[in-house]
């Protein structure tokens, strides 16, 4: 009897302690645990989960056990610890990681798979140093070749972006790791990218830049995004009311996090009113240094609280601010499902490596000089490596992403293994150190030596592999600055021109985020861009220079032949960089392959392009409408002599309309299984009515036109392979 009364009272008290304490239940709803520990919480409290406490932290509640945000970039591994209060390095000795390869790598992979391979293992990563919140991915579209942060995008076009992000985010995020998708919105340049006010229509805001961060939203509820620092309709985008507030939060439902860019808060009640819910990087605001500046100073500080108190800002205003910082506290740092995870796992570097070597694309391939295969090739006696991305770590520089890895495979190393002792190297040229903010003057002298010295070896050797391109320095790859040059750097068409005249065959292999002129082209053999690779570059490369592994790769941008062909360009400095830090997209919806195909502009390398070492055949396509979507099916046979995968694009021609349309647009693609010779795979690709609408900017809103509507499929944008129409009536 008594001890049953012991253990009613314990149960009572057990029961009451988690009733009482909803918030610390792990299997309660989010949403309970949100208005529980919101009730318990001082004014003070609250605001401050609205602003960092560190470099890449922002504050739990201590007094209540509710824990901090713990964040880092992003978005292709972990970066290093820095110190809590400056940038400079923290020194430690446990954080070096695995790299992953670019977000462009990945776009041009075209597999969805992938996509979830990466946003799970670089998750797992993040969950195992600790962190809540990886800074990353990007979406922003690549609207110009020189773009210094192309690299962390995935590439021009937005529903290709949208697709590939979506598996990221969602496996990321059932690791409990939240991605923070950047930069919202129209942060499509780095120069002047602090103030520079974007002006755009409706319909291209919403058909091309806004798409994929809906589509991320929508079918992905990316937990927290990250707003840009540039400016829409002459407000900051890290709190722009009708960007936040309008689109966002009312528009599309979103129920997350709206965190600034490091130091893009520039206004306490715009920062109030205007959306934002997590300040991070503030410390301009007069002071001189940033030791000066405590982090109740910043504006959704002591200054906000100020407005709270005065009433000039209602109390609602700041719960839902907090509201939504303690979901994002609850479905990660809080998040009974979040994985442990680890670090530099055979697993991860299987994940890099596969990912690299379907994002490779092949561009040139003459009279089949690829692949190198050894046993095949004995005439290459000879090889000789020009070019310093054979050696140089493209994990450094960059800016925010750069990463301190554990350990990186080189070209030249992968090369040596797999080749042996037929390797000479040459650098060829040099660029200097990879420094935010600072480009090292060269010296001609040392240039014209590495030159020389690769010319003179050219004489002797069977064949040539220069690995060049471009690299993370600042004004390359690299953020806070655009390229000065759609032309590769330090001298490389020189030096490319010169050893294809020596020795012809001659396979040029380049890095970079971006496309670039090829004035050499018609004199090389093969041209293969790897984009960036991370940690395994080495190996993904020679697995395809090699035909270990047949590319797969296809482009997610346009490579023009000439800088002048990109579509804004012929409407001046106005239309890229801007003009009194007022830009105008003077090309609107024309963006990308959507310019090259209207126009009948003839890219160097389409949008989708990338070669095989094996051919594929496809089958008529059939269309069927069926309810409340399109499903386009067609045929793919592989009809060459290797194992190889293909991508299938869809692109749809719309019925006349009163606004001027491109004439093909993606709107599906699948990727085959690896297909032996002669083997079939039929793809089924379902297209939602709603991808068909179009933006109508008289009604402000989407629209399906009626009419017939034509569905081509090909293996790029400018390859049709067949075409089926079909009738929409609404
Ligand atoms: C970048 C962000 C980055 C942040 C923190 C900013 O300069 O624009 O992408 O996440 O710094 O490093």
């Amino acid at each position: 009897m008594k001890k049953n009364f012991i253990l009613s009272v314990l149960m009572v008290v057990g029961g009451m302690t988690a009733s009482a304490q909803t918030y610390l239940n792990p299997n309660a709803p989010v949403e309970e645990r949100v208005k529980d520990a919101l009730g318990r919480m001082t004014t003070h409290e609250k605001i401050k989960l609205l602003h960092a406490q560190s470099k890449f932290t922002s504050a739990g509640v201590p007094r209540l056990g509710i824990r901090q945000l713990n964040m880092d970039d992003g978005p292709h591994g972990v970066r290093e610890e820095l110190e809590w209060n400056t940038w400079s390095p923290a020194r430690w000795t446990n954080d070096s990681i695995v790299a992953f390869p670019s977000l462009t790598c990945l776009a041009s992979t075209w597999n969805r798979d992938l996509s979830q391979a990466y946003g799970n293992a670089v998750s797992e990563e993040f969950a195992f140093r600790g962190k809540d919140i990886m800074l990353g991915p990007g979406v922003n579209i690549q609207r110009t070749p020189l773009n210094g942060r192309a690299f962390e995008y995935m590439g021009e076009d937005p529903f290709l972006a949208g697709e590939m992000v979506v598996p990221y985010i969602q496996s990321a995020q059932k690791n409990g790791v939240a991605c923070c998708l950047k930069h919202f919105v129209l942060n499509d340049q780095e120069t002047d990218r602090f103030g520079v006010n974007v002006n755009i229509s409706e319909r291209a805001m919403n058909e091309i830049y806004l798409a994929p961060f809906k589509r991320a939203v929508e079918k992905a509820n990316v937990w927290t995004i990250m707003g840009s620092y540039n400016m829409w309709k002459g407000v900051h985008c890290c709190h722009n009311d009708e960007l936040l507030n309008g689109i966002l939060k009312k528009d599309w439902g979103w129920d997350g996090a709206l965190v600034s860019d490091w130091g893009g808060t520039t206004n306490t009640m715009e920062a109030a009113m205007g959306g934002l819910d997590i300040e991070m990087g503030t410390y301009t605001d007069g002071k001189t240094k940033e030791s000066d500046f405590g982090y109740d100073d910043y504006y959704l500080g002591n200054a906000f609280e100020k407005l709270i108190k005065e009433g000039k800002v209602p109390m609602s205003v700041l719960d839902e601010k907090a509201s939504r910082v303690l979901r994002t506290i609850f479905r990660t740092a809080m998040n009974p499902q979040k994985v442990i995870g680890n670090q530099c796992s055979e697993a991860h570097y299987d994940v890099c490596r596969q990912i690299g070597e379907e994002g490779i694309v092949l561009l040139k391939n003459e009279k089949n000089i690829l692949p190198l295969d050894i046993a095949k090739y004995k005439k290459y006696s000879n090889i000789l490596v020009v070019g310093e991305n054979a050696t140089r770590s493209l994990t450094q520089g960059g800016g925010s992403s750069e990463l301190k890895t554990l350990h990186d495979d080189s070209p030249l190393d992968a090369l040596k293994r797999r080749y042996e002792t037929m390797i000479d190297y040459a650098q060829g040229y040099y660029s200097g150190r990879a420094m935010y903010d600072h480009v090292d003057k060269l010296d001609p002298v040392k240039q014209a030596e590495l030159k020389a010295e690769a010319l003179e070896k050219a004489k002797s050797c069977d064949l040539i592999i220069f690995i060049g391109g471009l690299n993370k320095n600042t004004r390359q790859d690299c953020e806070n600055g655009d390229r000065e040059s759609y032309d590769l750097p330090y001298g490389q068409n020189e030096l490319i021109a010169e050893l294809a005249k020596i020795q012809k065959n001659i396979v040029v292999v380049t890095f970079g985020g971006n496309p670039y002129a090829m004035p050499w082209l018609k004199d090389v053999a093969g041209v293969v861009h790897c984009w960036y690779l991370g940690s395994e570059a080495g190996k993904s490369l020679v697995n395809v220079l090699s035909g270990v592994v047949n590319p797969s790769g296809k482009l997610p941008v346009t490579f023009a032949q000439k800088y002048e062909d990109y579509p804004y360009v012929k409407f001046g400095a106005e239309a890229y960089p801007g003009v009194n830090k007022q830009v105008y997209y003077k090309e609107d919806i024309f963006v990308g392959y959507r310019h090259f195909a209207t126009n009948n502009v003839k890219p160097l390398f389409p949008f989708g392009y990338g070669l095989s070492y094996t051919t594929f055949a496809y089958g008529k396509p059939t269309v069927e409408k069926t309810g409340d979507a399109v499903t386009v099916s067609v045929t793919v046979t592989n009809t060459g002599k290797v194992a190889g995968k293909e991508v299938a694009q869809v692109y749809v021609t719309y019925p006349q309309m009163e606004q001027a349309r491109p004439v093909k647009e993606l709107k599906a693609f699948a990727k085959t299984p690896l297909l032996d010779p002669g083997e079939s795979e039929t793809l089924r690709m379902t297209i939602p009515m709603d991808d068909l609408a179009v933006y109508d900017e008289e009604g402000r809103g989407w629209d399906i036109a009626e009419g017939m509507y034509t569905f081509s499929v090909g293996t790029n944008v400018n390859d049709i392979k067949g075409k089926a129409d079909v009738q929409i009536d609404m």
